[in-house]
């Protein structure tokens, strides 16, 4: 039995108009009220943030932004500062996600950049780190998950990880309906827990939660949470169908 608190984050992309956001928080709260032993987390679209601060004021469930800039004013033409996301009632940011990386060319260093800037502002910081299918195949998948996590956790020190969440998101089994199998998953949690032992002073790597993400449904939640070392799960397409993220929220503890 572990001492992590389980999280449950939905992650729900470029999808929903406030009103369905709304509608669809309307009906998480009403429906996971009796929930305490395990974290609720939903991250919208931006603009669906600050009607959905009021729609979650005084519940169980928190408000995450998907992205941010490290700045913290300036001119950045289209951005948004951790403190502005603070300000409007977010509790954390998901930084590097691999759709990040990959179609915004997000780099090791820019996402450590935005880890500080979330971690300065009092957030918490869901750092996403994940191997593509041609890295698996081609044996890199530790050598990458090692520079990913290194590299995006660099400078930080014991303390500032309190604030660092870590999501393990194999990019194959992202939208893809490939789910990494339980014990997959369990390995690279294994290896991403190893990497902040040897980085950190400590009970860091027994503390941290490390999330699984990438295709997860009610229908694998119970085997992936079965896991000594998966602490909860980063849940993008079924996040969206309220029944279907409430069946995740409630998965069964063994
Ligand atoms: P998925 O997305 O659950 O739709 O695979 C997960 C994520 O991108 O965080």
């Amino acid at each position: 039995m572990t001492m992590r608190k389980a999280i449950i984050a939905g992650n729900w992309k470029l999808y929903k108009t406030i009103s369905e956001a709304q509608a669809l928080v309307k009906q998480l709260r009403e429906e996971l009220v009796d929930i305490s032993d395990r974290e609720i987390i939903i991250a919208p679209v931006f603009t669906a943030l600050a009607p959905l601060a009021a729609e979650v004021a005084g519940s169980n469930i928190q408000l995450a932004a998907q992205n941010c800039h490290p700045a913290v004013s300036g001119a950045y033409t289209g951005e948004v500062s951790a403190l502005l996301l603070k300000d409007v009632g977010c509790t954390s940011i998901i930084v590097g996600h691999s759709e990040r990386r990959q179609l915004f060319g997000e780099t090791d260093a820019f996402i450590n950049a935005k880890i500080k800037s979330v971690l300065a502002a009092g957030l918490q910081a869901i750092f996403c780190v994940g191997e593509t299918l041609e890295e698996r195949e081609s044996d890199e998948m530790f050598e990458v998950l090692t520079r990913q996590v290194r590299e995006g956790l660099l400078g930080l020190d014991s303390m500032a990880m309190e604030n660092v969440v870590i999501a393990y998101e194999p990019v194959w089994a992202i939208g893809t309906g490939k789910v990494a199998t339980a014990e997959e998953a369990q390995d690279a949690h294994v290896f991403i827990r190893g990497l902040l032992a040897g980085l950190f002073d400590g009970k860091i790597d027994g503390q941290t939660r490390i999330l699984y993400g990438g295709s997860v449904k009610p229908e694998n939640i119970d085997g992936l949470m079965a896991q000594e070392d998966i602490d909860g799960a980063l849940v993008g397409g079924a996040s969206l169908k309220a029944e279907d993220f409430i069946r995740i929220v409630r998965f069964t503890q063994l």
